[in-house]
């Protein structure tokens, strides 16, 4: 294992290259410091006292658990003598075909077989959209990032769009053209949290061996997403294009937030040990790692379409690929979580570490190293992402809705007048937080040949234009597709130029 040595070296020039930036201007845009992933290694030091050198009996085979000396010799006569080969809670089950697989094999196996993995990804998602990124040529994201326009999703042989939405939904089903079937999680069997690859070049510690983030990175969110905080409005983004991690949120946020939300968001930037990034073998991150920051995945307070299998389905089989949800705006919603429906952000910080963290399963955690979060500090944390705000919306006036006078376009206004009437999307989605707070079952095993969702809880559509993909699961990656989901869906029958208008309304949430 020589491995940990030749890490050594950028690390020792990391920790050089922190304590320079201490002194640096705090406008520059600085190098990363990962604290929590330096916590974890130690350098390599010359051997120069006799203690540090192996000895015959540090070397010994004696320490190979897989040639123990039995108890008793009389075991051998014994069902396996006497030895479990299978499930143990001391041992690490790591998911592995093999009784006695090491953590090594596993991820042997897994890396070797990840480009495989990804291809069958990659081949799946070239044949359901077309991912040639084209930009919105002026709506851009709330830093600058080009807007890619659709509709994306591929059309089966000879349908059109206003063929198939006048379709009926059995015969939808039946020539198998619903163009958005849900979309699967790369490796299923595994699932868990899996992050885009911008963000793994500045926190190598949250790749994965056996699966990498699928999505081209323009139809993903910012990287990074800017930050509004309804506490201090006037200061705009508050980011300074940075990403916010423990090594720099006093220097953005000491003269801004309170004691208080500053030790929450503290608890949201500490890495917590999870299901696949933890300190035991049963893990799918080459190193040992201290875990995931909440704000790992709800990164600067929004997402970058991190993604993870929903906790609150069984089989697995059952289960869906969940999308990062912003938490902007949270401080006005009622309801959280796709399936869960919890009732306070208190109670979702708590339950978001057993359940994301740990698929909802309270006997690995044990071993993984599950920390508790007191009740006493869950409040701080919540008090943190109850002060993350949508993106400012100029069009709007204070009921949510477009003011000519503020400079709304005659189509924007067609749009906000079908959002409202015709097409019936703000009965889910009323202002002025285009939110209902309710879950809803849009029944889409009427079109597709799926079970189907069940109820799902209404996104809000303020600032949305900041987080694609969209749907819980990410299977629409433009406003323009989701606009085809929803004519198929609700059976709208909208013209071309309908649909234009509603998407030009949605860019101005
Ligand atoms: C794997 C990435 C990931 C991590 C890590 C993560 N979350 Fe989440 N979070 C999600 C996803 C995905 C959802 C949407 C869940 C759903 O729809 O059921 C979510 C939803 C939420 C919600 C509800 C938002 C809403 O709109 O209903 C809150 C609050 C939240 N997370 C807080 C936290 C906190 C606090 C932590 C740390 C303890 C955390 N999250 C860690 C991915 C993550
Ligand atoms: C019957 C209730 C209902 C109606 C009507 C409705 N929606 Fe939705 N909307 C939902 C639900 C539920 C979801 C989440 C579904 C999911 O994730 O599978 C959603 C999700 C969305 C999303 C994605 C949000 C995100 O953060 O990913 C967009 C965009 C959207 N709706 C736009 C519209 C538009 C435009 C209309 C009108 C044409 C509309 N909706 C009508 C219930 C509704």
């Amino acid at each position: 294992m020589s491995k940990p040595l030749n890490l050594a070296i950028p690390l020792v020039a990391g920790t050089f290259l922190g304590t320079w930036m201490v002194s640096a201007a705090p406008q520059q845009p600085q190098p990363v410091r990962d604290p929590a992933a330096e916590a974890l290694k130690a350098l390599p030091v010359a051997e120069e006292r006799p203690e540090q050198k192996l000895t015959e009996h540090d070397k010994s085979d004696k320490f190979d658990w897989k040639k123990p000396a039995p108890l008793n010799p009389a075991l051998k006569d014994q069902p396996n003598a006497g030895r479990i080969t299978g499930f143990d809670f001391a041992r690490d089950p790591l998911n592995s075909d093999k009784p006695f697989a090491t953590f090594i094999e596993v991820m042997k196996k897994e890396s070797e077989a990840k480009p495989k993995v990804m291809d069958a990804q990659g081949k799946l998602l070239a044949a359901r959209y077309d991912l040639t990124p084209k930009f919105d040529p002026h709506v851009k994201m709330s830093r600058g990032k080009p807007l890619c326009t659709g509709p994306t999703a591929r059309l089966a042989n000879g349908v059109t769009w206003e063929k198939l939405a006048g379709m009926s939904a059995a015969d939808i089903k039946k020539a198998g053209a619903f163009p958005y079937p849900s979309l699967p999680h790369p490796l299923h069997t595994n699932g868990g949290q899996v992050f885009p690859q911008m963000q793994l070049k500045m926190f190598p510690r949250l790749q994965r061996f056996d699966v990498d983030f699928d999505l081209p990175e323009a139809f993903l969110p910012e990287f990074p997403p800017a930050i509004f905080l309804q506490n201090r409005p006037e200061l705009g983004d508050v980011s300074r294009g940075q990403v916010v991690h423990l090594g720099n949120f006093r220097d953005l946020f000491k003269e801004i937030m309170t004691p208080v939300q500053l030790e929450g968001m503290r608890l949201l930037l500490t890495p917590l040990p999870q299901e696949e990034f933890n300190l035991t073998d049963d893990r799918k991150s080459p190193q040992p790692q201290q875990g995931v920051a909440c704000l790992d995945c709800h990164v600067n307070g929004h997402t970058t379409a991190q993604f993870h299998l929903s906790p609150d389905i069984r089989p697995q089989d059952r289960r869906f690929r969940l999308d990062t949800t912003s938490l902007r705006g949270m401080f006005n919603q009622q309801i959280h979580g796709s399936k869960r429906s919890l009732r306070s952000v208190e109670d979702f910080t708590e339950f978001e570490q057993r359940t994301a963290y740990f698929n909802g399963d309270p006997i690995r955690p044990m071993k993984k190293g599950f920390q508790e979060i007191p009740r006493t500090n869950i409040p701080h944390m919540a008090q943190a992402q109850n002060m993350f705000d949508f993106p400012p919306a100029p069009k709007l006036n204070v009921f949510g809705r477009l003011d000519p006078k503020k400079g709304a376009t005659e189509q924007e206004l067609r749009g906000e007048k079908l959002f409202f009437g015709k097409a019936n999307c703000a009965v889910c989605h009323p202002a002025p937080f285009y939110l209902d707070d309710k879950m809803h079952d849009l029944h889409l095993e009427r079109f597709l040949d799926e079970p189907g969702d069940g109820p799902i809880k209404s996104f809000t559509l303020r600032g949305i234009k900041d987080s694609p993909p969209y749907m819980h699961d990410g299977r629409c990656l433009t406003l323009e597709d989701t606009v085809e989901f929803f004519n198929i869906v609700l059976e709208l029958q909208l013209t071309k130029e309908e649909k234009a208008d509603l998407v030009a309304f949605m860019k101005c949430l």
